[in-house]
């Protein structure tokens, strides 16, 4: 089965050809990433009309790619929430649309759900059930992945996301935009242990995260490093905050994977690429004696292709959208249907 999927959530337009859930074709990714970077961050209004301007010519240019006719689309997938609605808004209508000119099925597709799935696309061994940690830009949480379709959240962050806490130090660092791969690059020479960053807990929630007392101290330094003209050794805070975004990640998804009994634990989404976690993940992985999956550096951001991994399994399970389907800025992982839709929207 061939699926032509689209991902628009945030400042990536991607289509992507992907077959029976694991083969990716094709995966087109235009990356807005220069167009926000003088404002320093996304700026959602730019994002939708970028998105508008390049969705039909990456669709034409994945089908060129796969050589790949239209007849050739069995099934089209979405990725309707969560996101910045307006760029959500443009990948549900031209995925509408697609669906309806080409007489075949159209797939919701939960965005976290996909970056889960992404690992589906890199490793042909890999099936539930696992546990994820899921770190990206907007979401940090902790699944119970029971089987494809089968999601729980065990735990999440109370207030900002992992990946969000990365593009606030760089950019107090003066760094730039996105902020991830800059922190992860200049933290590579520095010393973990330089600075001491508060790594939160929540009482009486083991799984659950807090990053806005992490980010608050790390502005607080620079300021009055700045204010007493004390030269800062920017490599060190850089590692010494990964430090405190990786203590509060790793263990608590070893220790889930482990209460739930698995052998398995994955990784997915933007964070995901930080070379401190990933080496972290490895370790702890490997102590604790479980198998562990983290996505190719490729499929750890945005793209078409996850979206079309996990509709393939959503589809299996018969979750299929008429023209009806709207877009959601925020929806819960574990959501379907209807009734989920009406009380997110
Ligand atoms: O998954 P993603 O591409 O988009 C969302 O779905 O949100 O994640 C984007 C996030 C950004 O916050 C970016 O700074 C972060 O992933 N990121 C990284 C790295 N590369 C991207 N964070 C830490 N280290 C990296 N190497």
């Amino acid at each position: 089965m061939v699926i032509l999927s689209v991902e628009s959530t945030c400042d990536e337009t991607a289509v992507a050809l992907v077959r029976d859930g694991r083969e990716i074709l094709t995966d087109q990714v235009f990356s807005q990433a220069d167009l926000h970077a003088v404002y320093g961050g996304v700026v959602p209004e730019i994002a939708s009309r970028s998105h508008v301007e390049v969705i039909y010519q990456l669709a034409d240019r994945a089908l060129d790619a796969a050589g790949l006719s239209r007849r050739d689309i069995d099934a089209v997938a979405v990725s309707y929430a969560p996101g910045l609605i307006g760029a959500v808004l443009v990948g549900v209508n031209f995925a509408k649309s697609a669906a309806a000119a080409l007489g075949v099925p159209l797939i919701p597709v939960h965005h976290i759900r996909g970056h889960i799935a992404a690992n589906y696309l890199a490793y042909p061994e890999l099936t539930p059930p696992f546990v994820c940690l899921a770190v990206s830009g907007g979401n940090t949480l902790i699944v119970d992945v029971r089987d494809y379709t089968a999601l729980s959240v065990m735990g999440a962050t109370r207030d900002d996301a992992a990946g969000e806490c990365f593009d606030k130090t760089a950019r107090v660092l003066g760094l730039g935009y996105p902020g991830g791969k800059l922190v992860d690059d200049l933290a590579r020479g520095g010393n973990d242990l330089a600075f001491s960053l508060p790594v939160a807990q929540v009482e009486g929630h083991p799984y659950d995260m807090s990053f806005s007392g992490l980010k608050t101290a790390v502005v607080n330094l620079v300021h009055t490093q700045a204010q007493r003209g004390t030269p800062l050794n920017q490599a060190d805070l850089c590692a010494s905050f990964q430090r405190a975004v990786s203590l509060s990640l790793v263990p608590r998804a070893v220790a889930a994977a482990q209460e739930k009994g698995y052998d398995t634990l994955v990784a997915a989404g933007g964070v995901a690429a930080n070379r401190r976690i990933r080496t972290d993940l490895d370790a702890a992985a490997a102590r604790a004696g479980l198998r562990l999956f983290v996505p190719p550096l490729r499929l750890c951001g945005d793209n078409g292709a996850m979206i079309g991994a996990q509709g393939y399994y959503e589809y299996l399970a018969g979750h299929t959208a008429g023209s009806e389907l709207n877009a959601y800025a925020c929806m819960e992982l574990d959501a379907m249907g209807e009734a989920a839709h009406g009380k997110r929207a």
